[in-house]
C-alpha cells in the first residue's frame, strides 16, 4: 500500500525555505502517530529539512527511502534513484512523506491520501501541484480547531 500524507493551507501552500510554513502542534502529532515505525519515502530535501529538526537523533522510521536523481551515501536511509522503478517494485507498505516533487510523482500510485486541511492562509514558497481528487473516495474526516483530517482510498476500478 503507497500512502501521501501531507498538510496543506487553503492555497494549497506546504512549504516555505524548506521547512513547514507553521506550527501545528496537533498536526506533528498526527504526523508521528501514523509514520512511527513505519517504512516511508521522501525527497532530498525533505530528509535535509528533517534532518535540521532531529539533529543527531535518529529518524523515528522503521526504513527511511531517499529519492534523489543524483548518486548520494546516506547514512541512515537508502538512496531511490528511480522513484518510478521503486513505486512499480516495492511490495513494502510505504507512507511518502514529501516534499513537492515527490508527492506530485507519486499521486499516480497512491492507494491512500491522508491530506490535513490547514483552515487558514499561510505565507511561504512551496505548493501542493493541483490535483484530482475525483479518484478517490472520502473514508475519515475529523475537525480539530483549524484543522481537518481526512483520509481518502483510491476507487475500485
Ligand atoms: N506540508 C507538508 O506536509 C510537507 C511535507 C514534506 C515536505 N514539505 C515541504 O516541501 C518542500 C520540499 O519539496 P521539494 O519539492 O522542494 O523537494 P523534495 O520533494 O523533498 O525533494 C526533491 C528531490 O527529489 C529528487 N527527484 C526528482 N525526481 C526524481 C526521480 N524521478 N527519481 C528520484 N529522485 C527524484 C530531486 O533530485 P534532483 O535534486 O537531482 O533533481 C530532489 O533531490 C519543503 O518546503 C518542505 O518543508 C511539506
Amino acid at each position: 500500500m503507497i500512502a501521501l500524507i501531507w498538510a496543506m493551507d487553503e492555497n494549497r501552500l506546504i512549504g516555505k525555505d524548506n521547512l513547514l510554513p507553521w506550527h501545528y502542534p496537533k498536526d506533528l502529532q498526527y504526523f508521528k502517530n501514523h509514520t512511527f515505525n513505519q517504512s516511508v519515502l521522501m525527497g532530498d530535501l525533505t530528509y535535509q529539512s528533517l534532518k535540521t529538526y532531529y539533529k543527531t537523533k535518529p529518524l523515528p522510521f522503521k526504513k527511511s527511502y531517499v529519492a534523489n536523481i543524483n548518486d548520494q551515501d546516506y547514512p541512515d536511509a537508502i538512496h531511490v534513484k528511480d522513484l518510478f522503478q521503486f513505486l512499480k517494485d516495492t511490495q513494502e507498505d510505504i507512507f511518502i512523506i514529501g516534499g513537492k516533487t515527490i508527492y506530485q510523482l507519486s499521486l499516480p500510485y497512491a492507494d491512500r491520501l491522508y491530506i490535513t486541511y490547514v483552515l487558514q492562509a499561510h505565507e511561504g514558497n512551496v505548493y501542493f501541484p493541483a490535483f484530482d481528487l475525483s479518484k478517490f473516495v472520502l473514508i475519515e474526516k475529523r475537525l480539530e480547531e483549524k484543522l481537518i483530517f481526512s483520509v481518502y482510498e483510491r476507487k475500485q476500478p
